[in-house]
């Protein structure tokens, strides 16, 4: 675009023709711009210290009108844990999976052959993510973030050991080689910013652990030389967003859970290991196991 004239002072200023309702509403329950700083002052508050280990699901808007968006979100995360910290995200391409398991919403039958046929080979560096939210959509692909090989199940890592963390991700969703796994080995924290125990996907890795769990076939776009070859692989049956609450909730009344906000979020931070091993013994008890 070629560079345009100053205006005279006194000249209007253009009308803006783009709308943001969604952002006008988040300006509106905002009493003060969110700064790097203030988030940043906000996770110290907390409980979040330099060094930690954290993995960290968001519900941007939660927080409250941001200077800067998810850019400067993250920046205060970095900051807060600081460089020889680690932040992981997860970074789900649940797209990126067999068509003929799409429920929310499915595809119509006819089609199932060829969106297989025709569905874009998985790469790191490129699949997006679907339904995680604009933070994790934003960290990926920053500098410094390493993010796992499973085509569907992803998690990105920034900071000490990122690399490691992320490595060698497996066929297992949030599996004992998922990074899930390597955060509860490292003694790492969840932080919950303005979401739910439907979103704690360290739970996930207690059902893995616990003696009920069913494992079920699953076709899963594995890549080879840049091509999908769908092979079947052994995933588990996941428990759903209610069950994820209700252990969430029976976690909290017996665990050490920090209550706070970032911004105007409610947020949540715990450790990795408690709520991992408590899960497994809450699924073996309510599944009689
Ligand atoms: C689904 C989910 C991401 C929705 O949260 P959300 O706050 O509505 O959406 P995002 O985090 O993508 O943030 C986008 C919103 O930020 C708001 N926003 C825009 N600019 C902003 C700013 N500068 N500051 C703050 N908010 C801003 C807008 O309302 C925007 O909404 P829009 O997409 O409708 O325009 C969230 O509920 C969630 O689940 N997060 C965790 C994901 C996860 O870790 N899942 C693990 C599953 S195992």
């Amino acid at each position: 675009m070629p560079a345009q004239k100053p205006k005279s002072p006194g000249s209007p200023r253009p009308q803006r023709v783009l709308r943001d309702d969604s952002t006008a509403r988040v300006i509106a329950k905002t009493d003060f711009p969110r700064t790097r700083l203030s988030l940043a002052q906000d996770l110290a508050r907390l409980g979040v210290r330099q060094n930690d280990k954290l993995i960290v699901h968001t519900s941007m808007r939660s927080l409250g009108w941001v200077n800067g968006g998810p850019v400067a979100y993250i920046q205060s995360l970095m900051d807060t844990v600081g460089p020889e910290g680690t932040i992981v995200m997860p970074t789900q391409s649940g797209d990126n999976s067999d068509p003929g398991d799409w429920r929310h919403p499915p595809i119509p039958d006819e089609w199932i052959d060829e969106v297989k046929r025709t569905m874009p080979a998985y790469d790191p560096a490129v699949t997006p993510t679907w339904r995680m939210g604009t933070v994790p959509e934003l960290f990926r692909t920053m500098p410094g973030v390493y993010r796992s090989g499973h085509p569907s199940g992803s998690f990105a890592a920034w900071g000490r050991g990122a690399e490691e963390i992320v490595a060698n991700h497996g066929f297992q969703r949030i599996g004992e080689e998922s990074a899930v796994a390597r955060l509860y080995d490292l003694d790492g924290k969840v932080l919950l910013v303005g979401v739910g125990y439907d979103r704690n996907t360290s739970f996930h890795l207690c059902e893995y652990r616990a003696k009920t769990t069913t494992f079920v076939p699953e076709l899963m776009p594995l890549v080879f030389d840049g091509k999908i070859e769908w092979t079947e692989v052994t995933e588990i049956e996941f428990m759903d967003d209610e069950s994820l609450t209700s252990l969430g909730q029976a976690f909290e009344a017996e665990n050490d859970v920090v209550f706070g906000q970032v911004g105007s979020a409610e947020s949540r931070l715990f450790d990795v290991r408690n709520c991992v091993d408590f899960g497994v013994r809450w699924l073996d008890r309510i599944h009689g196991g």
